[in-house]
């Protein structure tokens, strides 16, 4: 048994991985400031013995006594960390200096939930580890994608000059239950217009492509990658398969059963074409790859958000 920290652990993959870790027989302690994560998602999970909840801004240093660090937190939906750009440099700034320093200090090993938003408009085709990325700095998305490499940076440069022990996760497009109602991603988006028979809002034409991994998949990823012995080089984790736009939202509306009508808005600046992870290194070094299907995925995530909209 290990004692686990999982910043970031009351959001949406957050609380899936640190639901897996109590399973596993860890113990955890989830660390949150609430921006965009909530009790509700760990309320089942109140009454473990070895889960505990603290209340903190990662962009304020902390001590604690840990093994290993899972570093998720940063908002993911662009709205959300479009609502204040600054404080998401700072969360992934300084979130992810303070994280590191931690682990240097307890000799913690630590993963960094990175992200694909990294390869920012990739003009290669799909992206592998070793791409360096096509990413306007001074965007709107720039605070998350800048902050992100950023984040990277600090991390390797822990490791070259302090020696900590570290682990790079390059996160695509993962949905299934516990996203926000409101995240404003495709896949929890298209879901709830449809369920509310709302029009199902496309940008561009719909032909831009998009992976989506569901979530257990991807935290069966993350604690491979944690727990495999060498790897300090970053690790794309993402489902290889790729739809357009189109086909995601006439798959969402064909399992809701819902005839709401799509309509069409001009696409968001900076908005990637095509996004699609090699995910080979993750494959011989974590013998790890996605498992659960699109529509199994889907038939998953959207009772949960059924029950939502119900309230
Ligand atoms: N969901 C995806 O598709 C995806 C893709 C790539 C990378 N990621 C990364 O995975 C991580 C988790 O993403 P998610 O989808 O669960 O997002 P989420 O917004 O549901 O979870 C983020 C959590 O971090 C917390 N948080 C934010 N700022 C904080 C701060 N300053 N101090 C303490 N806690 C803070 C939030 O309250 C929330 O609980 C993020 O680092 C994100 O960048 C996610």
């Amino acid at each position: 048994m290990a004692r686990i920290l999982v910043t970031g652990g009351a959001g949406f993959i957050g609380s899936h991985l640190v639901e897996f870790l109590l399973q596993q027989g860890h113990e955890v302690l989830c660390l949150d400031n609430y921006f965009t994560g909530s009790k509700e998602n760990l309320m089942h999970l109140r009454d473990n013995p070895r889960l505990e909840m603290i209340r903190h801004d990662v962009v304020n240093p902390i001590m604690l006594e840990v093994d290993q660090i899972f570093h998720l937190a940063c908002p993911a939906s662009p709205v959300h960390y479009q609502y204040n750009p600054v404080k998401t440099i700072k969360t992934n700034v300084l979130g992810t200096l303070h994280m590191l320093g931690l682990a240097k200090r307890v000799k913690a090993r630590i993963l960094l939930a990175s992200t694909s938003e990294i390869y920012g408009d990739p003009l290669e085709h799909p992206q592998q580890e070793k791409y360096w990325g096509n990413v306007n700095c001074i965007g709107p998305r720039s605070c998350y994608d800048e902050g992100k490499r950023v984040a990277e940076t600090l991390m390797m440069d822990y490791h070259r000059q302090n020696r900590v022990d570290i682990r790079i996760a390059r996160i695509f497009n993962t949905y299934g239950p516990r996203m926000a109602l409101n995240d404003g991603r495709v896949v929890s988006n298209f879901i709830v217009q449809a369920l509310s028979g709302k029009e199902i809002t496309i940008y561009g034409e719909g032909q831009q492509t998009r992976s989506f991994c569901y979530v257990s998949d991807l935290v069966e990823g993350l604690t491979r990658l944690m727990n495999c012995e060498k790897q300090t080089e970053p690790v794309n984790l993402g489902n290889p398969e790729e739809f357009t736009i189109m086909e995601l939202a006439r798959k969402v509306l064909t399992l809701t059963g819902s005839t709401a009508p799509l309509v069409y808005k001009p696409l968001p600046p900076d908005d990637p074409v095509r996004r699609k992870p090699d995910i080979s290194r993750a494959q011989k070094k974590l013998g790890w790859q996605p498992t659960v299907p699109l529509d199994a995925g889907l038939k998953a995530t959207i009772p949960y958000f059924a029950g939502k909209l119900k309230g």
